[in-house]
């Protein structure tokens, strides 16, 4: 069995800075097993013009650790006042990566989000017109839906008509957690990825209720029956490049997910790539781990992958990673996974 590996240096799709004290403290966790990543943009008040993503960009730049070449690429929060030449700016001029769609309350801080996508159709137009992807959270927000089952209800009655409406449109479904949306991605050839993350390749809905109520697990959208998750796992391990990783992390501090209303997010920025080297060797896929990791996001969001390598290591005992960051706010609890780790990054 392999012991060691050396793949390019990843890229993290999809990730939660958040802004302060939060911000500088969970920075490293990204910095040091990363290349780029591509920062969400639900702060509060949220990143919606080309304005706030710039100084958003300078705040993270400001407090990067010292030495380090981690590239943030932003992400403007799309709100039914989005001016689509403010978009158009913000991307031509490099300010923005991709523009983020969140339902209407479908998650943390997404007050401003769509109602209804008929009421974004110009800026959906312009991004097609321009090239500039548009990054789905893909859930329904009608309470009255069955919370698993507001993925596949999206797929069929927002995402699929918007993506028929809105030729050209690049889409990129986050945090895809069905089978549903791995066979509608992969049924699709042009202008469609997913991405994946860590907890929802190891976790599914039982890790959520195992001895007890697991905040730690909680997340949106939520883990899923098993059989959703191995669809997942074969669809990372399967190289395909419509199929790449965003972590989602998500940092909240411990008081407000160990609550009597808990935040949804985990936070599994420090140990993803022990976590995703422990996957691709069960599905005896590490020669995967980089295409997954380093290579199809970069495809899809036309860019090089990094020039950088890590390398990850194997071990006989488990490894042990780090279970909280302190921040001024208060501790975060790093993702537990439910299974020992044996790789750590060198
Ligand atoms: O679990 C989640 N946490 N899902 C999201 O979509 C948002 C995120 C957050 O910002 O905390
Ligand atoms: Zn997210």
């Amino acid at each position: 069995m392999a012991s060691e590996l050396t793949i390019r240096k990843p890229d993290d799709w999809h990730v939660h800075f958040r802004d302060g004290a939060v911000m500088r403290a969970v920075l490293s966790g990204t910095t040091e097993h990363f290349a780029r990543a591509l920062v969400m943009p639900n702060l509060v008040p949220p990143v919606v013009t080309m304005n706030d993503a710039v100084a958003y960009r300078e705040r993270i730049v400001a407090s990067l650790p010292d030495g380090s070449d981690f590239t943030p690429m932003m992400t403007l929060y799309l709100t039914e006042a989005t001016d689509a030449d403010d978009v158009e700016r913000a991307y031509k001029s490099g300010a923005i990566t991709a523009v983020k769609l969140y339902p209407a309350g479908a998650t943390t801080n997404s007050d401003s989000g769509v109602t209804d996508v008929a009421r974004v159709a110009p800026v959906l137009e312009r991004m097609a017109e321009i090239g500039l992807p548009l990054c789905v959270h893909g859930e329904v927000t009608d309470p009255s839906i069955d919370i698993f089952d507001r993925e596949a209800i999206f797929i069929e009655t927002v995402l699929d008509p918007m993506r028929q409406r809105t030729p050209g449109l690049r889409v990129i479904m986050e945090h895809v957690t069905t089978e549903d949306g791995v066979r509608y991605v992969q049924s699709h050839s042009e202008n469609l990825a997913a991405t994946i993350t860590t907890h929802h390749l190891m976790i599914n809905r039982n890790h959520l209720f195992q001895g007890g109520i697991r905040p730690h697990f909680f997340c949106l959208p939520i883990a899923k029956r098993e059989h959703h998750r191995l669809a997942l796992r074969a669809a990372a391990v399967s190289g395909d490049g419509r199929f790449f990783l965003g972590t989602d992390s998500a940092p909240h501090v411990d008081g407000a997910k160990e609550s009597a209303c808990g935040c949804a997010g985990v936070y599994n920025s420090p140990n993803t790539m022990s976590c995703l080297a422990q996957v691709f060797e069960e599905e005896g896929a590490l020669d995967k781990l980089e295409a997954f990791a380093s290579l199809n996001g970069a495809a899809y969001y036309g860019v090089a992958p990094s020039d950088e390598t890590i390398t990850l290591k194997r071990q006989d005992d488990s490894v042990s990673y780090q279970a909280k960051v302190k921040t001024e706010d208060g501790d975060i609890t790093v993702f537990d996974p439910p299974c020992d780790l044996h790789w750590s990054v060198v």
